[in-house]
């Protein structure tokens, strides 16, 4: 293993496929990126059906365009990164299996990737500085959740979410609403032409001691408010919601560790009023706050390649027999949470 390696990440463990190369010391050489939007609108949600065929049809091609682009061959790359779960599980499986292909026949080592060590370890990618320990709120479609990030490979759940995700309930406020698929950027639109006060809505366990998430409750006071006010009135209070939640949860999260930045990662965090709110809660508390851009918050490859580039640093690799995972923990001594109904 040389001092700098050129790594191939594969994601296809929801509705996006894409493959991307990235060098050791962070450099995006490549990052290629198919959506199924399109195929999964008329169901209002995400088929995983019909996700595992369109992975089937785009990885390869979206593979030779990333080395393309990155002007490489498959023999110059020093590993290949795939997202092993958690996820649906057909679509890891595509991944996981092209990865594996492509590791037997270029003889190169394969690096299993659990997909949100990818979204954990993402900030530092366009941020070498920062270091370890950091407080990562994660948020999107199918988590929520405060991780201390201590070390490649090595993370402490300090809450997760006990019913939906905070990006779930985005989507389901915003079929709610009658905003279409996918829910969060269109919840978002309308919230900017809405009053945030003009709906009196819940903030589940806001002021609990306990830093857990919940957002089921929320859902419902919009399901029952949604005859009674405009959809960008409650798209806006319901936005205020979900933010004045992740705020109260991360400042009880900050006051129970030291971390040295406080950084999200996930889809939600693409929103511009959640970066907004927890940038004034780090700079409160005296730490920088670290937010991956946009493109990088939701699902990529370029952030499984830098987690394979993080693991193969550090001489981790994976035997071609690895499984895919439809649920994979990264704190695997994490308590359950009551009622929590979690999801890969
Ligand atoms: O990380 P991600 O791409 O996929 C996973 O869930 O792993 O996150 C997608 C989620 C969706 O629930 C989407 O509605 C939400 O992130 N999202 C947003 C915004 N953009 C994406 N939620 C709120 N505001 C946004 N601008
Ligand atoms: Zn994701």
């Amino acid at each position: 293993m040389g001092s700098m390696a050129l790594i191939l990440g594969l994601e296809s463990s929801c509705d996006e496929t894409a493959a991307a190369l990235v060098d050791s010391d962070g450099t995006i050489r490549a990052h290629k990126l198919a959506r199924q939007e399109e195929a999964h609108r008329p169901y209002g949600g995400v088929v995983p059906e019909i996700a595992a065929r369109a992975h089937v049809e785009m990885l390869g091609p979206l593979v030779e365009a990333a080395l393309a682009e990155a002007g490489v061959t498959l023999s110059q790359v020093d590993a290949i990164a795939a997202t092993a779960g958690p996820g649906l599980i057909g679509g890891v499986m595509v991944g996981l299996v092209t990865g594996k292909a492509l590791a037997l026949a270029a003889n190169k080592p394969l690096v299993a990737v659990n997909h949100l060590e990818g979204h954990a370890l993402s900030p530092r990618l366009g941020a070498p500085s920062l270091t370890f320990p950091y407080l990562l709120l994660l948020v999107s479609g199918g988590h929520c959740q405060l991780l201390l990030v201590e070390g490649v490979g090595r993370y402490r759940r300090l809450a997760t979410t006990i019913d939906d995700a905070a990006g779930e309930a985005f989507d389901k406020t915003a079929k709610l609403l009658g905003l279409g698929f996918p829910g969060g950027p269109a919840v978002e639109v309308a919230a900017a032409r809405g009053n945030p006060k003009a709906v009196p809505l819940p903030r589940p366990l806001v002021g609990s001691g306990e830093p857990h998430f919940s957002f089921a409750g929320l859902k419902s006071a919009v399901a029952r408010a949604v005859n009674d006010y405009s959809a960008e009135d409650l798209a806006a209070s319901f936005q205020q919601a979900v933010v004045d939640c992740l705020v109260d949860r991360t400042r009880l999260a900050l006051a129970i560790t030291r971390p040295t930045a406080l950084v999200v990662a996930g889809g939600v965090a693409a929103n511009t009023a959640v970066r907004a709110a927890l940038e004034s809660l780090a700079s409160e508390h005296g730490l920088p706050f670290v937010a991956p851009p946009l493109w990088l918050c939701t699902d990529n490859a370029a952030m499984i390649a830098w987690a394979g580039a993080e693991r193969f640093g550090q001489g981790l690799t994976d035997p071609l027999d690895f499984p895919a995972r439809p649920r994979w923990p990264l704190d695997p001594d994490a308590e359950k949470v009551r009622g929590a109904g979690v999801k890969a």
